[in-house]
């Protein structure tokens, strides 16, 4: 298995935390913008269809192994949104602080505060392999109107987790990959590739 991997992201926060998990396992991981690989688009309906998009934009134009990340913020009260829209809710320039504040004003008033973080990872060996490796995993916790915590990125903050009384963002970052999201699609995808 190849261990030299492009990462399909701009998003530093999401790189981090890739890294973290990866690096550890003997991955050697080098961010697309390396290559001057501009960012995939991103027009589909679904995660999975964007995770795909994403890694084989960045395989093709890399020429070595991709793994991709599609992820998002899904809210039972908003119907699931802001979802797959996660990065631009409140539109371009992207802004993690006027997603929060959009995110927080679409609640207002509303008593229903649960939602999860969703993440889909994709491992293309080539930008054609036709048997992508493919791992998701699930984040559930509570929007609280206040931010608390600097740690994490985008809606953090705000992402409460009843049993730990604290916030992703609260978390140290070894404490949110243990449990996060991404960190569980991670560590699928991980074994997946040993
Ligand atoms: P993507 O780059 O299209 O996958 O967008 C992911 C977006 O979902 C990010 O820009 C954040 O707004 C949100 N998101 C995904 N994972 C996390 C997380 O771990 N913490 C906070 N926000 C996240």
């Amino acid at each position: 298995m190849n261990r030299n991997l492009v990462i399909a992201s701009g998003n530093l926060g999401k790189l981090r935390e890739i890294e973290s998990v990866l690096s550890p396992l003997g991955y050697t991981l080098t961010p697309q913008s390396h290559y001057s690989i501009p960012e995939a688009e991103e027009p589909h309906p679904t995660f999975i269809e964007n995770s795909i998009a994403k890694a084989r934009h960045a395989a093709r134009l890399s020429g070595i192994a991709a793994l991709a990340d599609d992820s998002g913020l899904c809210v039972d009260a908003l119907g699931g949104a802001p979802g797959v829209h996660s990065a631009r809710y409140a539109g371009d320039p992207r802004s993690d602080s006027a997603n929060n504040a959009k995110l927080i004003s679409a609640l207002r008033g509303v008593p229903q505060r649960k939602a999860y973080y969703y993440c889909v990872v994709v491992y293309l060996r080539h930008a054609d392999d036709p048997q992508p490796l493919i791992a998701e995993g699930r984040w559930h916790g509570q929007i609280i109107d206040d931010a608390r915590g600097t740690n994490g990125f985008g809606y953090d903050p705000h992402f409460f987790i009843p049993q730990l009384g604290r916030t992703a963002a609260e978390l140290e970052p070894a404490e949110k990959n243990a449990q996060s999201h991404r960190g569980l699609a991670l560590a699928k995808l991980a074994t997946q590739l040993a």
